[in-house]
């Protein structure tokens, strides 16, 4: 059998050094051993996992946002890891970041669809069960390998971790293949998944208020942060603004309305951003990002998670910086779609 190349890598300032396969990517090679290093999308849309090539070739696979990387990028030395392989060793300046979520090594999990069920017309939740209670850090993805479709589509966990089971929220786009697959999918069919992936995540920092900021299937995360926190009994202030484009697209309302019930430190605030206007919608209307903007008030300790659609992260970033909240103390899950 023909061995597939490797190399060293090595991470500075911390020293760490690993082995990294030629047909894996240098951030793969770095997950896979449990290493806290820096990405969100691992698809060249969010340059978090930028780093500067000290010595070595890489292989750079095409396909980066250019208003992420560019060729000033890459004249400057950096690279994506998500996007390189390496063709010798490697010495990469690559910072490690302070994270619990890259301590559970990814794994392939073979599970049993337990429920199937339409929420709106385009969200399906997909309910897995599992031989065992799967390790995840709530808020973190998997990715689904379903055959046939590559390469595989990544999806978020929507409930907390330490069950048998997981859920996921599931847009469908007009010809996309896992709209195809979840519409062949029942009770008792079998789903492969290979995870956890991520760093979303609530932070440890209890006594800090949060805002919650989502859109779309971006309410998948932040429903598995708040199951996990509400179950914890963690009480610090969150704010929940969820912008969906009409009513009928707003789910999980009843599960968030029994929430601000029995949850006093919780508060949810649906948008609608195209919904009719003698519909008799009596809630908040216009984009859920310039709603958070009047929502924001004072800043000082706040803690922002935002998730769903690229340009709405974009939108929620931009508005967070200006209203005087840090870089530091906002985290986002970017949706970008899979690339082929
Ligand atoms: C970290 C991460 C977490 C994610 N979590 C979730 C999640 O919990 N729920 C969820 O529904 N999605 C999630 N996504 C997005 C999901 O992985 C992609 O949308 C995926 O491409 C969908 O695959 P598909 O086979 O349905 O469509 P594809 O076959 O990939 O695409 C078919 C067509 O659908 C459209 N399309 C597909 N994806 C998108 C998109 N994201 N935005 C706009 N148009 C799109 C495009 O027009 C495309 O041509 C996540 C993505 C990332 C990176
Ligand atoms: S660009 Fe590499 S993780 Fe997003």
């Amino acid at each position: 059998m023909q061995t597939v190349p490797a190399f060293d890598l090595k991470l500075l300032p911390s020293g760490s050094a690993l082995t990294c396969r030629s047909d894996q990517t240098l951030l793969d090679a770095c997950i896979q051993i449990g290493l806290p290093v820096p990405y969100n999308c691992r698809s060249g849309e969010c340059g978090a996992c930028m780093a500067k090539l000290n010595s070595g070739q890489v292989q750079e696979l095409p396909g980066a946002d250019p208003a992420i990387f560019n060729d000033r990028h890459r004249a400057r030395g950096n690279i994506l890891t998500c996007l390189c392989f390496p063709k010798s060793d490697i010495v990469l300046d690559l910072a490690l970041i302070e994270t619990e979520s890259a301590s559970i090594r990814p794994t392939t999990v073979d599970t049993i669809v337990r429920r199937v069920d339409k929420l709106t017309p385009t969200i399906y939740r997909i309910t897995v069960e599992t031989p065992r209670p799967v390790e995840f850090h709530a808020g973190q993805c998997f990715e689904w390998v379903v055959p046939g479709v590559a390469p595989n589509r990544t999806f978020s966990t929507a409930n907390r971790p330490g069950t048998d089971s997981i859920d996921f929220h599931v847009r469908i786009y007009p010809g996309g293949k896992i709209g195809t697959f979840v519409s062949r999918m029942s009770s008792g069919g079998t789903l492969q998944l290979l995870g956890p992936f991520g760093h979303f995540g609530l932070s440890s920092n209890s006594w800090r208020p949060a805002v919650c900021v989502a859109g779309g299937t971006g309410l998948a995360p932040i429903m598995s942060v708040l199951d996990k926190a509400f179950h914890v009994k963690d009480t610090r202030p969150i704010h929940l603004l969820y912008g969906a484009r009409s009513r009928d697209e707003l789910y999980c309302s009843r599960i968030l309305r029994d929430w601000v019930r029995s949850v006093p430190s919780f508060t949810y605030t649906p948008v609608l951003s195209e919904e009719p206007a003698d519909s008799g919608w009596s809630g908040r209307r216009g984009l859920v990002t310039d709603v958070m903007m009047e929502h924001l008030g004072d800043v000082f300790g706040l803690e922002a998670y935002v998730c769903g659609p690229p340009a709405m992260i974009d939108a929620a970033v931009s508005g967070l910086e200006r209203a005087g909240v840090l870089e530091g103390d906002v985290r986002t899950d970017r949706f970008v779609q899979a690339k082929s």
